[in-house]
């Protein structure tokens, strides 16, 4: 028999829940501005400041001193203190066997979706949401019911009522993440009580994505001794350690370690065991001479975080202001994260508005609906840069809206 008497093969395809994974709407925007030279980008969520010296040279000493090998699945012992004493701090007692260390936010994610989810749990997440939340459930065959945070005079607010009615009895796992990317609303510590109490009768596990909650801006909220709080109300400082509840951090964000690749989880020490497999079969470990750097990052970076948060704060204000003086903007500033999700003309065809931006004065947004249905009609900036930058930006968005007469 030749080659070509053999049956041509199927054409070969990933499994359904794959191929229905939602394409990213921010690399297609992004891919419409290819060939335009002079792109300001504030469509993806970091920031343009490099990691601080103090932890970039902790991780060559590291490298120098030969950390190059495989560590324990949940992480080096020092950094999982290092971690523990970091949470006890901000929100009461942790020991580090609560502690497991992951490659990042979203690793940390898919870890804790695989710990709990199977094909056919129901899952209930609160939307607009970056999509990594709703689609890595989707991977693991779970069906994925959204609830919609409302938008008006206050900004974003959750209908905690309507929360409530979504998380049935039959609900495996919520998945919440405040301060929220994209909208930057923060769930109120009274909120959360509610819903960890709602869950807790009902046997429903909480992933809560805390990866923001250190840029938090606390605008109303300044404390008894004049501060204001240091994190955002976090379902740690509520839930005992040892139930339904599974809190998901990060390096990237607070000390800009964004391309590092390294985060954490805090759940129940009856699922650390359990937690060592997956991370043995997804990555292993995360690098050594990264964990390393992790360990200064959280015991020398406090001063770093309080002054980028201050930072981030004057950068958000600056640029509420200068967008609210365009005319067809409505723009809130939220009390998290780093990013405007507001309306402008045009943006009720968010993709579409977001690529001529991009295309025609080189301005670079990400689409609401990039961030589920909820948020079409919105645009996103990420404002994790200089002053200067963000006017250039401005002025780009009012040149494109004169253009189009809609100014
Ligand atoms: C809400 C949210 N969770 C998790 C992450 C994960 O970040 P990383 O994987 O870099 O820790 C991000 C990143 O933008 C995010 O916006």
């Amino acid at each position: 028999m030749s080659e070509s008497d053999l049956p041509v093969p199927s054409i070969p395809n990933a499994r359904d829940a794959v191929r229905a994974l939602r394409p990213s709407q921010i690399r297609e925007v992004a891919n419409a501005g290819f060939g335009v030279d002079d792109v300001l980008p504030f469509w993806f969520g970091e920031s343009d400041r490099v990691t601080p010296a103090f932890i970039r040279d902790a991780a060559s000493a590291a490298l120098t001193a030969g950390a190059t090998f495989y560590t324990h699945n949940l992480g080096i012992a020092p950094l999982r203190e290092a971690l523990a004493s970091y949470v006890s701090e901000l929100h009461g007692a942790t020991s580090p066997d609560h502690v497991a260390v992951t490659s990042a936010g979203v690793n940390a994610l898919m870890l804790a979706a695989q710990l709990v989810v199977g094909a056919g749990d129901r899952v209930v997440a609160v939307t607009p949401l970056w999509p990594n939340l709703v689609e890595i459930p989707k991977i693991l065959g779970a069906h994925v019911e959204t609830v919609a945070l409302g938008y008006g005079e206050r900004g974003w607010q959750l209908d905690v009522e309507q929360l409530l009615t979504a998380l049935t009895p039959a609900t495996k796992m919520l998945m919440i993440n405040s301060p929220n990317n994209p909208t930057g609303w923060v769930m109120s510590r009274d909120d959360q009580r509610t819903v960890l109490e709602h869950c807790r009768r009902h046997g429903i596990w909480i992933v809560a994505d805390e990866v923001y909650e250190r840029l938090y801006y606390a605008d109303g909220a300044v404390m008894a001794d004049g501060a204001r709080a240091r994190t955002a109300p976090s379902f740690l400082d509520l839930a005992a350690r040892d139930e339904r509840v599974i809190c998901v951090n990060s390096f990237s964000k607070a000390w800009l370690m964004t391309g590092w690749r390294l985060g954490w989880i805090v759940a129940p020490t009856a699922l650390m065991d359990d937690l060592a497999k997956l991370v043995e079969y997804n990555t292993s470990c995360a690098p050594s001479f990264v964990q390393q750097a992790g360990i200064v990052a959280v015991q020398q970076g406090e001063r770093f975080t309080q002054e980028l948060v201050r930072d981030l704060r004057a950068s958000r204000d600056h640029l509420v202001r200068a967008l609210s003086a365009v005319p067809g903007v409505d723009v809130k500033a939220p009390s998290g994260a780093m990013y405007l999700f507001f309306t402008m003309p045009g943006a009720a065809r968010s993709l579409e508005l977001c690529k001529a931006m991009v295309r025609e004065v080189g301005l670079g947004l990400a689409p609401g609906s990039a961030f589920g249905p909820q948020g079409e009609g919105f645009v996103r900036w990420c404002y994790a840069c200089d002053t200067a930058r963000l006017d250039a930006g401005v002025e780009r968005l009012k040149r494109f809206l004169a253009q189009h007469g809609t100014v």
